[in-house]
């Protein structure tokens, strides 16, 4: 008897998809798409360091102009990505596309400020409380958080889908990640913006 290999079947197409980081790549969607500062309609961007009560004010006018951000979204369903929609010395802002298995791990934002609005969909965001069980709450399509330096979360997908706007100032740079070993010992390493957020 005679075993003959199977013959391969049609290779699927890999196309390289950056996942849910804050994170430029050479991905053509995470060009810079928009000045904001020439939108109108939004709030002026001060040439200075933005407050976390700016930010949000700025990530909650962006999320309800979906003209801004959609044309990321489309045709993508089902992976997870992020566009940069504006960069300047002084403030970073990205839209995050989410599915349900996406997942940030434990983070810091290093000397950031930032805010986040849910644009689509819904996020679940944690935070670690020791002792004890962390802590999870739901953010519904329309809920907006700010935050300081000092925040650490952790951010994952409530259904596939979701859409988030973030903004940054000053621009991220250094983010702070952290893991938890089998004794309960937790460890932050520095990553930079550029590499992808995720459970560690
Ligand atoms: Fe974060």
């Amino acid at each position: 008897m005679t075993l003959t290999a199977p013959t391969p079947g049609p290779v699927p197409a890999l196309a390289p998809v950056p996942t849910t980081a804050m994170a430029p790549t050479a991905d053509p969607r995470t060009v810079t798409q928009h000045d904001l500062s020439r939108v109108e309609g939004l709030p002026a961007l001060p040439e200075r360091t933005l407050a976390p009560e700016e930010l949000r004010r700025l990530v909650e006018a962006l999320a309800a102009r979906p003209e801004l951000w959609q044309e990321f979204a489309a045709g993508d369903a089902g992976q997870r990505h992020y566009a940069s929609l504006h960069r300047d010395a002084h403030l970073d802002v990205w839209a995050l596309f989410w599915n349900v298995t996406d997942d940030t791990g434990w983070h810091d934002h290093d000397t950031s400020s930032g805010a986040v609005a849910v644009a689509r969909g819904e996020l679940e965001e944690s935070h670690l409380r020791i002792p004890g069980p962390h802590s999870r709450r739901r953010l519904a399509e329309g809920a907006s958080i700010q935050f300081g330096p000092d925040y650490i979360h952790r951010i994952t997908g409530g259904v596939d889908g979701a859409v988030s706007i973030h903004a940054y100032s000053p621009p991220l740079w250094r983010l702070g990640q952290y893991s938890i070993d089998e004794h309960g010992v937790l460890r932050r390493i520095t990553v930079s913006y550029a590499e992808e957020l995720r459970p560690r």
